[in-house]
């Protein structure tokens, strides 16, 4: 299985109540790995794009908890388009795959779940260099 295939959504429980409903997503039961950063964007201008990179050793998850925007995977081969739509929604992004979020809606807060801490190193943030890289290590990733 490609790393690209590993990519899916993930459906988070929902507790639907008067009062307000709510979501929750536990390490191994939710989760496929041991949440060690939670990240979250917002205040996003219309039009912006965020992501433009790949991870060499986290793995993530991102959902949007409030609003929407699309996600897009690429191996360099093969694309795969999610759109994140609802607060229960997550998908799992595999290392070795080159991430971009894109069309916003207005006040869309994007929540990510990481499975390392930050470290820059292990980021590829040039399109070419992850290319090269996965071309010769894909079976590391
Ligand atoms: P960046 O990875 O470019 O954001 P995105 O991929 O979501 O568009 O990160 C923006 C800046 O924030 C960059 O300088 C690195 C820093 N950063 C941290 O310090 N810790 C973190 O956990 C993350 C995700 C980013």
């Amino acid at each position: 299985m490609s790393q690209l295939d590993k990519a899916r959504e993930i459906e988070l429980p929902k507790i639907y109540d008067h009062r307000g409903n709510l979501s929750f997503a536990e390490s191994g039961r939710h989760i496929p790995f041991p949440i060690r950063r939670v990240f979250f964007i917002y205040d996003i201008p219309g039009g912006e794009t965020r992501g433009g990179h790949a991870h060499k050793k986290c793995t993530q998850t991102v959902s949007a908890v409030t609003g929407s925007f699309t996600l897009r995977l690429t191996d360099g081969i093969n694309e795969r388009v999610f759109r994140l739509d609802r607060g229960n929604k997550a998908v799992l992004i595999p290392t070795g795959v080159w991430l971009t979020m894109e069309d916003f809606t207005t006040g869309t807060v994007c929540l990510a779940l990481a499975s390392e801490p930050y470290e820059e190193e292990e980021y590829f943030r040039d399109f070419e260099e992850f290319l090269e890289y996965t071309k010769e290590n894909s079976c590391d990733l």
